[in-house]
């Protein structure tokens, strides 16, 4: 799939989704994870159907460095997603990502600089023209490790277009396959960001030679609605994180963009070709597992979702007024767009407590992301019985605090 393009059927064509839960998603505070706990995270991201996993910052540290280097061995597998490490437009950087990646089947190095004034001005102390120097010859060093190289430009959205056409121009030359436009900053709005791909594509030089890919940040809760925009004028890869964690605010969050994609696909139709009412899906996602992989990333990460949370929150699909709960008895499409079972969540209407048995139990915890051994699974069964003799309904919050207390103590 790096390259040019998926396929051009519009049956087939897919929008890529790009993973950076590993990366830029563990930059959020508190968010740190363990080279274990990111391979456990990256396998489900496997099962998820994600065409790419951004697994770390190679030069970062050398945690990073084991983390890219052991997803890529064990996930990054022929029929698995490409796996890919960030580093800055420096030698060092990119030779370590290089290195890093060697054992996946199809790995990528994500190379990037910024672009617009104020970073040139106050981070990088460099003029345009050396900026466009730099960005030529790294992609050319990257390329000369592996064919497939993403080039970002930091900043982007807050880039004088014109020098961003002619940086990215130079990038697609030098042999960028992907080029990517970060909302670094999560300044843009969606018509203004649809515009900016728009421009991208009417004005650089050999832009069917690269994928355009944007990567979004949610710091006035725009994410997902500029992605929507950048997809209907061109955009083929999102970079997104699950839960929407990340820098600040976060990233663009994975299950809202991609149930956006889901629930309105024939709205959103971008495919030259496609047929209005094409019900084939746009990305490769399997969406039933969106539930178990956030509380997997929930879990390990210790970043709580909100319960008004679109999707994956413990409310998205809680019906409390009377009015809404005799529609969905009537009918479930009076107040729901999308069913529970889309996104994974089947054994919901299950209720655990103290006459529920081993199997409910050990089904509702995989739900959740939990893939116990037999032996955590018998210790675990047996506090949830005691529990369940103390309170009546047992939730899916208690039922993560035995088991996380029972992973830690075992
Ligand atoms: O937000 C950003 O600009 C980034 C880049 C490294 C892609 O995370
Ligand atoms: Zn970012």
């Amino acid at each position: 799939m790096s390259g040019k393009s998926m396929d051009n059927q519009w049956g087939t064509e897919r929008v890529i989704i790009f993973d950076t839960t590993l990366r830029d998603g563990e930059q959020c505070p508190g968010a740190t994870l363990n080279v274990d706990e990111k391979l456990a995270i990256a396998r489900q991201l496997a099962r998820l159907g994600v065409d790419v996993i951004e697994a770390g910052f190679a030069f970062a540290s050398p945690g990073d460095f084991e983390a890219v280097t052991r997803v890529a061995k064990e996930v990054g597998t022929i029929d698995g997603p490409i796996v890919c490490s960030l580093a800055r437009a420096i030698k060092a950087d990119i030779k370590a990502a290089a290195e890093a990646l060697k054992p996946a089947a199809k790995g990528r190095i994500h190379t990037f600089i910024s672009t617009s004034d104020i970073h040139l001005e106050y981070q990088l102390k460099k003029s345009k023209a050396e900026v466009l120097a730099i960005a030529e010859e790294m992609v050319a060093y990257a390329k000369s490790f592996m064919d497939d190289v993403e080039f970002s430009t930091m900043d982007a959205t807050r880039t004088d277009p014109e020098y961003l056409y002619q940086v990215l121009e130079r990038a697609i030359a030098a042999g960028a396959t992907t080029i990517n436009i970060p909302d670094t900053v999560g300044y843009t709005t969606p018509s203004e960001f649809g515009a900016l791909i728009k421009g991208i594509k009417e004005n650089v030089p050999n832009i069917d030679r690269a994928i355009i890919s944007v990567h979004g940040h949610n710091d006035i809760g725009l994410a997902v609605a500029n992605f929507l925009e950048a997809v209907k004028n061109g955009a083929r890869q999102l970079e997104c994180a699950v839960n929407g964690i990340g820098e600040r605010a976060g990233n663009t969050a994975l299950e809202e963009i991609v149930m956006a994609l889901h629930v309105r696909r024939q709205y959103f139709n971008p495919f030259l070709g496609r047929p209005a009412e094409s019900e084939a899906p746009l990305t490769n996602i399997d969406t039933r597992e969106i539930y178990r992989t956030s509380r997997l990333v929930s879990n390990l990460t210790g970043m709580l979702v909100q319960p008004n949370k679109a999707i994956v929150g413990a409310n998205a699909f809680a019906h409390e007024s009377g009015i809404h709960q005799d529609g969905i008895l009537k009918n479930k499409l009076t107040y729901e767009i999308m069913d529970a079972e889309s996104i994974g969540l089947t054994n919901n209407q299950i209720v655990l407590g103290k006459h529920s048995g081993r199997h409910a139990f050990s089904s509702r915890l995989q739900e959740l992301g939990f893939n116990l051994s037999e032996t955590e699974l018998n210790k675990a069964f047996l506090r949830f019985k005691d529990l369940a003799d103390k309170k009546k309904d047992i939730s899916d919050w208690d039922l993560e605090a035995i088991v996380n207390d029972e992973i830690k103590t075992t």
